[in-house]
């Protein structure tokens, strides 16, 4: 099978520059100008065409939480968001924390067949905190990555152990941080607007401990740490001045934290509660900043789908989480590059070629021989953010009537197009 996409504008993390790629196989297999020879073309006259963007942090809640979302719905999402590879996170039902709900995943992604999906195993059993789980098998299953993520493992023996353990199968540790006893029930973010509307407040400082403790370990150890979204501007300095020391630390944010502050939580609208919480905007300038500056290495979604019923409640109620990987693409291009924040290609290296990089997955770059997992948008497409038209099961959001830019119109993996929009 060949294919050609004929006229696009090439984007990588390095450089662009107009070129036809073809498709042979499955794989790219020539980047240039390429002559028709009968196979079909894709249109991308006007068009980017990008490495296939990677989210390395969503949920997918299947097992065991199908009415938020499962595999296929998922994967229809997260294709229409651009996106050719996904990492899901161990917090269903029965937690992934074994080789059998790994394999399960797995088998899943490849019956529904649209994006890639990888799975990251629990760090502990049942994401406790208390035992490791076992972590070479849920590797050889192929697990791509350990995280407890919802939590943090807050002691730090078990979690020294679960760094060593993890570095020995050559997977790294996903820090969701903050730590619980300081969380202690807050629900937003601790400051003025908490005050103002009489919401539990959790201080930056829950964050920014358990960042400093996980970097404390890594350096200590000598291991690598990623931590998971990043909202606090303490924690973007922490980071900052452990990758000065060398420290193999990596990081992620979401576009909620890049986005928007605090003050939209006096709607006491519950699409606005997310874990860790939305800061201010200070936090918001420096998570910007250390997006601009390589302190934060990638833009992942946190996609965590929430069904009506577990957010139309009293905001102290309301489950935690944005649904948001059909938006994150123009989410992040509308508020970085069309800014002038970053540049595309930069974009491309934060959403595509640096998580590939971190977790060792292929893809993350357009070149000879590579799977032909691309992403091909259109930058100058404005429209208005509809949840109800999402495939995602999830319409937790609240950039729901925001005006964007950066339309997803083909998403291919191994070569297949698995989405146009
Ligand atoms: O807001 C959040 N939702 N933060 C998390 O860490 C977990 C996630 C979820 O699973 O809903
Ligand atoms: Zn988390
Ligand atoms: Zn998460």
């Amino acid at each position: 099978m060949k294919l050609i996409i004929k006229g696009g504008t090439v984007v990588t993390a390095e450089k662009s520059f107009k070129a036809d790629v073809l498709i042979e196989d499955g794989k790219i297999a020539s980047v240039g100008k390429i002559a028709d020879s009968g196979c079909p073309v894709i249109d991308a006259k006007g068009l980017h065409v990008l490495p296939g963007l990677i989210d390395m942090h969503v949920h997918l809640r299947e097992p065991g939480f199908e009415g938020k979302e499962d595999i296929e719905s998922g994967s229809r999402a997260a294709v229409a968001g651009g996106f050719t590879q996904v990492c899901c996170m161990p917090n269903t039902n029965p937690v992934c924390d074994n080789a059998v709900v790994v394999s399960y995943i797995k088998n899943r992604a490849k019956q529904v067949n649209l994006c890639k999906v990888n799975p990251i195993g629990a760090i502990t059993k049942g994401e406790e905190g208390q035992t490791l789980a076992d972590i070479g098998k849920m590797k050889q299953a192929g697990a791509v990555a350990l995280s407890d993520d919802g939590k943090s493992v807050m002691n730090s023996q078990i979690m020294r152990l679960g760094m060593e353990y993890a570095s020995g199968f050559g997977l790294k540790c996903l820090c969701h941080c903050e730590d619980a006893a300081l969380v202690d029930g807050g629900v937003v973010n601790e400051g003025y607007n908490s005050t103002l509307t009489g919401l539990k407040g959790s201080l930056r400082a829950a964050e920014d401990i358990m960042v400093a403790r996980d970097i404390a370990l890594a350096e200590s150890l000598n291991l690598p740490v990623h931590i998971c979204h990043v909202s606090t501007y303490s924690a973007v300095e922490i980071i900052r001045s452990a990758k000065a020391r060398g420290v193999r630390v990596t990081a992620e944010t979401c576009p909620h934290y890049f986005t928007l502050t605090d003050d939209v939580i006096t709607s006491f609208d519950t699409n606005t509660k997310v874990n860790p919480p939305l800061r201010e905007e200070k936090d918001r300038k420096a998570v910007t900043e250390g997006l601009k500056d390589g302190t934060i290495d990638c833009i992942v979604t946190d996609h965590a789908p929430h069904s009506q019923k577990d957010k139309q409640v009293e905001y102290n109620l309301a489950a935690f989480g944005i649904s948001g990987i059909e938006i994150s693409f123009a989410l992040s291009y509308t508020q970085l590059v069309e800014r002038g924040e970053i540049s595309l290609n930069a974009l491309v290296k934060l959403m595509s070629a640096n998580p590939a990089c971190i977790l060792g997955l292929e893809g993350g770059a357009i070149a000879e021989g590579l799977p032909a997992d691309i992403t091909i948008v259109d930058l100058s497409a404005e429209y208005t953010v509809d949840a109800d038209k999402w495939y995602s099961k999830g319409k937790n959001t609240p950039f729901n009537g925001k005006r964007v830019k950066g339309k997803v119109k083909y998403t291919l993996v191994g070569g297949e197009i698995k989405y146009q929009g």
